[in-house]
């Protein structure tokens, strides 16, 4: 069994980053790991998109065929961009993503993460997505994205969300009546992802 383990937090000293290197820990398979944070994906460009419609154009769903759709310079440069990670993704039997919730979404180097490897029709059906999440108050944004996204786009219903909340309250004076809030939510993190 592989494990694909990403994480997406500016910071080193980091919930989310601490949760998902405890699933990590006690996994007994394969591992690769990516730094999105350290080490961003770039935007996807003109060309990304040109092969996207080729795909859809050529009604290539199945992904090793989709070389098949890269054509020009400016394509091949984008490919060798995907590639990897796209790789990297297929090969995973579960894909940990350790994320933050920033301004209501996930981090900008997760969704330039999410848009290089995602295209039209692919299914990644059978894998398993952990998604160790952090926030500094109460309201979800992400699993109701995140869990459509999965199934949407990939085809993956099994997911799985851990996620420690109220981490604001260890720096906000405004919020430091909910430090006991704080430490409950995530030692039940901790408690739910040691698996
Ligand atoms: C740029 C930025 C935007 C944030 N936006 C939100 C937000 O919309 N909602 C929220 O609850 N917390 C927000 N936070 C707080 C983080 O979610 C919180 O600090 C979390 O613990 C960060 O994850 P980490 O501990 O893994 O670094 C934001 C933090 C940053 C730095």
């Amino acid at each position: 069994m592989h494990l694909l383990h990403l994480d997406a937090s500016a910071r080193t000293a980091s919930f989310s980053r601490d949760l998902s290197a405890r699933y990590a820990a006690a996994w007994r398979g394969t591992y690769r790991y990516r730094d999105l944070a350290a080490d961003p994906p770039p935007v996807i460009t003109e060309a990304w998109t040109e092969i996207c419609d080729q795909l859809m154009a050529d009604g290539i769903t199945e992904i090793h065929r989709y070389p098949e759709a890269v054509r020009t310079p400016d394509q091949r440069a984008a490919w060798a961009i995907v590639e990897p990670l796209l790789a990297e993704l297929v090969a995973a039997d579960t894909v940990l993503i350790g994320t933050p919730m920033y301004n209501y979404s996930v981090p900008a180097a997760l969704k330039l993460w999410i848009d290089q490897v995602t295209f039209p029709r692919m299914s990644l059906a059978g894998r398993r997505f952990v998604v160790a999440g952090a926030r500094g108050g109460t309201h979800d944004y992400h699993e109701r994205y995140l869990r459509d996204f999965f199934a949407g786009h990939f085809g993956v219903e099994d997911v799985e969300f851990v996620t420690a909340e109220l981490t604001n309250s260890l720096v906000d004076p405004l919020l430091a009546n909910r430090k006991a809030d704080h430490v409950a939510s995530y030692e039940a993190a901790v408690a739910r992802i040691a698996w």
